[in-house]
């Protein structure tokens, strides 16, 4: 294997890896729902890469024969007051699979930060248009995550992520998740209101939420939040963001997330599964009325990044969503959501699991000190989620997320091609390496507590 000095790694610890101190997992090869590593080794990708790749790796010939085709012909234009047919198509696609919801304009990016990042400029642009420059904070919740670029990052709300970057470039309060297993507060909607309420509601433009949320484990909405979210974005003039980066097509077994809630956003943000993971690409999509005021005469949409609709990623994201419907894509994540969940739900005899939850092919098991479900304070975590968990899940040849941007939780969001037999491997190779993982703790807390 070559060395890899010259790479920096995202969200990594870089130096656990320099000088082959640590052994960097490098895929090389993916088949179906499965990677391989560079000696061969297999592996069960239980999270879609990183919630992304939703067809699994198996569409390379007939998506880069798609991407051939358009590069052969344009390999680029830009949307820079230009475009391309594929990013036009796209954009009416879009607006179609939005069925109810409305979303009749689409504006494209790189990922799922810029698609953050514009959301919000538009929203903006919205309000000034609209002769309301007064609107200028955000509303969004404690733990989510949504993107590292300043502007996405002041609305992510991972404090341990944004304190080293100085001021927040938007002024965001943050409010309650719906975190059901550990409840910041008894009704997560009062404390939207409040939030409002104390921070003017004439002051608000945007009210930024996930249909489930990624950070914390899988958090779903209680019944009746969505439409709670709309009364009061409606109440106080805001306009209600629904950031499906991670929800969107098919994830949830719908289109998007906020099809399956019962939301009704203004915007949409969304990118991974909008090419499954074959090219990168993002995009904000809004009701007409939102955009509306971005074509008064004379009025300049002000944002706009290079790669925005590349017609290369334009033309594979429309393949992949004619291959969501074409091999019954969504479908398959509504027929075995409840087979995942039961077996999910089976882990709960183990020790070490306190909580599992999430919709659709994404769910956590939140991971506990002790039968009383105490969460698993800091040192601990650091010893399991760092030590022992990244170790023991690559040894089990299974992928999943372990994390703490919340309480520990162990994450999964297999591809969406995935069957019966391979949710089954995933959950198994679960419960083979939390067993172990809870007797490892055990034992590990004996050892310190006889060193103390
Ligand atoms: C909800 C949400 N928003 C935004 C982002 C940022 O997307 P990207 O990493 O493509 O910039 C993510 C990434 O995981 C996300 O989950």
């Amino acid at each position: 294997m070559v060395g890899h000095e010259h790479l920096l790694l995202h969200f990594a610890r870089n130096g656990a890896y320099a000088d082959g101190a640590a052994d960097l997992l490098v895929l090389q090869r993916g088949e179906g729902p499965y990677v391989y590593d560079t000696s061969g080794r297999r592996y069960v990708d239980g999270l879609s890469s990183l919630f992304c790749a939703q067809l699994g790796y198996s569409y390379g010939e007939e998506l880069g024969e798609v991407a051939a085709t358009q590069m052969r012909q344009l390999a680029f234009k830009t949307n820079w007051a230009t475009a391309s047919p594929p990013a036009i198509e796209l954009a009416e696609r879009l607006s179609k699979v939005s069925g109810e919801l409305a979303l009749g304009k689409t504006f494209f990016t790189c990922g799922g930060s810029e698609a953050v990042e514009a959301a919000w400029k538009i929203a903006r642009q919205f309000h000034l248009a609209r002769g309301e420059p007064g609107r200028t904070k955000a509303i969004a919740r404690r733990t989510a995550y949504h993107g590292v670029t300043l502007g996405a990052l002041a609305l992510t709300g991972v404090s341990s992520m944004k304190e080293m970057f100085g001021e927040p470039a938007i002024d965001v309060r943050h409010v309650a998740n719906t975190n059901a297993f550990r409840p910041e507060v008894p009704d997560p909607l009062a404390d939207v209101e409040r939030a409002v309420e104390e921070e003017g509601p004439e002051s608000i433009a945007l009210i930024v939420a996930e249909p489930v949320q990624n950070a914390g484990g899988c958090l779903a909405p209680p019944p009746g939040y969505w439409e709670g979210l709309r009364e009061i974005a409606d109440r106080c003039g805001a306009l209600l963001h629904a950031d499906e980066v991670i929800t969107g097509f098919g994830r949830l077994g719908e289109w998007f997330g906020s099809q399956r809630y019962g939301a009704r956003p203004d915007i949409v943000t969304c990118a991974k599964g909008l090419t499954a993971a074959y090219v990168p690409m993002g995009a904000v999509l809004v009701r007409d009325e939102v955009a509306a005021p971005l074509y008064d005469a004379g009025r300049t949409l002000l944002h706009g990044v290079t790669f925005g609709g590349h017609p290369v990623c334009a033309a594979v994201a429309l393949r992949v969503l004619d291959i969501y419907g074409r091999d019954h894509v969504l479908e398959n994540v509504r027929a075995l959501e409840p087979h995942l969940e039961q077996r999910l739900r089976g882990l709960l005899d183990l020790l070490l699991v306190g909580d599992v939850r999430g919709a659709g092919f994404f769910w956590a098991v939140e991971l506990v000190a002790d039968a009383a479900d105490a969460p698993v304070g800091p040192l601990d975590r650091e010893r399991l989620l760092r030590q022992y968990l990244p170790g023991r899940l690559r040894e089990a040849g299974l992928i999943a997320r372990a994390d703490d941007r919340g309480d520990a939780v162990l994450q999964i969001a297999p591809p969406l091609i995935a069957d019966r037999a391979v949710l089954d491997e995933i959950v198994d190779k679960m419960g083979e390496v939390l067993t172990d993982a809870g007797e490892w703790m055990t034992t590990h807390r004996a050892g310190a507590a006889a060193a103390a």
